[in-house]
């Protein structure tokens, strides 16, 4: 066992953290404000490989490991986790499925610009009817002439706005349950695919999430993604992935709140002296310390089991659940650290708090992570 990162590893580290420090955070509180997408940070990742992290270089990827892609994600989210989401959703939720399920002609049309980063993903599972208890969707893709027409509705779609490319989910066979699920390669131009409103939210609120509605949208049927009926395998094991990103977010937003509260509790004097020489103030920091330390642990654990080939499904739950649990208590500590400093928009732990709840939500609830662990244990 060796708990070094590798040389390369610690190059890629350094690239994203002076990126992450030197751009990202630049205008991360004036994007969150604004409500603004930063396409500009977009285009940067594309130029720095991070778009296609652990695509092979033959479909336009950057061939790294899974290590690699969590500690990217993490120096993203530390300096902004919707530049951190943006990132997570194109290369875990969208190029994976491409990559492992896709013919190589639409790895070739799809995989290269998406991994290159020349287009933008997102992945279209939830709908309004269907969150938690993803094989109960009710869009379906029924085939006509060669073509899938499409229909229904899909929400809470993160890019949804922006992305150029959708892995959408849907019933090929409405009598099968989750085994008449299919998944498909969708673009923004098809026939009857519309966008609608963005969603105004608590948080991330630099990455545009929207609902997408299909009506009679054609698909050809070569954008179908494996067999049909193979679609919710493919939506969780896709799931599986994206949780290890959600989980490296979680533990950027952690990581950026201790650091934030330690640097403040050296300066801020309540008493006569610094409030970090205080050990109610050093028992909050150490805690917060100690479980990032685990949740890094955990991630990396998860990351690793992928790329060793083995099943990490119950690892990337425990990950994501004890990492974004991890976040919001970290966050939560940091602003309690700040007083009511904290609690303003001059510094930057309110946006640590606000962004970390998300983590708990998306790509399956602290619930849904419990439930896979716990069904894993009694089996
Ligand atoms: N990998 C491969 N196959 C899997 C799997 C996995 N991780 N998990 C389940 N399966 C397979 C099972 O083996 C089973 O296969 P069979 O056909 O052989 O029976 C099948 O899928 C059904 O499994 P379950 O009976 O366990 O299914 P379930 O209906 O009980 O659901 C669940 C399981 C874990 C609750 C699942 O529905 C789930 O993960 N729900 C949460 C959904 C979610 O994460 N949504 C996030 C939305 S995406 C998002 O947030 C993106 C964004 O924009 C950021």
């Amino acid at each position: 066992m060796d708990f070094q990162l590798t040389e390369e590893q610690k190059l890629i580290q350094q690239t994203a953290r002076e990126f992450a420090r030197n751009e990202v955070a630049k205008d991360a509180a004036e994007r969150d404000q604004k409500e603004e997408f930063p396409a500009h940070h977009v285009r940067t990742m594309a130029e720095l490989g991070f778009m296609g992290m652990t695509v092979a270089p033959e479909y336009g990827g950057s061939g790294l490991d899974s290590i690699s892609y969590v500690i990217v994600i993490e120096e993203l989210s530390k300096a902004d986790a919707s530049v951190g989401v943006i990132c997570s959703v194109n290369n875990s939720l969208v190029c994976f499925g491409i990559e492992h399920y896709g013919s190589d002609a639409t790895k070739q049309k799809y995989l290269v610009p998406l991994a290159k980063g020349e287009k933008l993903g997102a992945f279209c599972l939830s709908e309004p009817g269907s969150g938690s208890d993803a094989s109960s969707m009710t869009t379906t893709a029924v085939l006509k002439d060669g073509n899938y027409l499409l229909n229904g509705t899909k929400n809470w779609i993160t890019n949804g706005k922006n992305a150029d490319t959708y892995v959408i989910t849907a019933h090929t066979d409405p009598t099968g349950g989750h085994r008449g699920i299919s998944v498909f390669v969708v673009e923004k131009s098809f026939p009857g695919f519309f966008i609608g409103n963005k969603e105004k939210k608590l948080g991330i609120r630099s990455s545009d999430t929207v609902t997408i509605n299909l009506d009679d949208c054609v698909v050809p049927r070569e954008n179908r993604l494996g067999k049909e009926g193979e679609g919710f395998k493919i939506a969780m094991q896709t799931l599986d992935g994206g949780r290890i990103g959600i989980a490296a977010q979680a533990l950027g937003i952690a990581q950026a709140s201790l650091e934030a509260a330690v640097e403040y509790a050296k300066e801020r004097v309540q008493f006569g002296k610094p409030i970090a020489s205080f050990q109610a103030i050093q028992f909050k920091l150490a805690d917060m310390e100690t479980r990032i330390n685990a949740a890094r642990l955990l991630t990396y654990q998860a990351a690793w089991r992928k790329d060793q080939g083995v099943n990490f499904t119950t690892e990337a739950a425990k990950a994501k659940v004890f990492a974004s649990e991890t976040a919001v208590y970290a966050s939560t500590e940091a602003v309690q650290i700040f007083g009511a400093n904290g609690y303003l928009k001059d510094y930057p732990v309110e946006k640590y708090m606000r962004d970390s709840k998300i983590t708990e939500i998306y790509e399956g609830t602290s619930e849904i992570q419990r439930i896979v662990i716990g069904r894993s244990l009694v089996k």
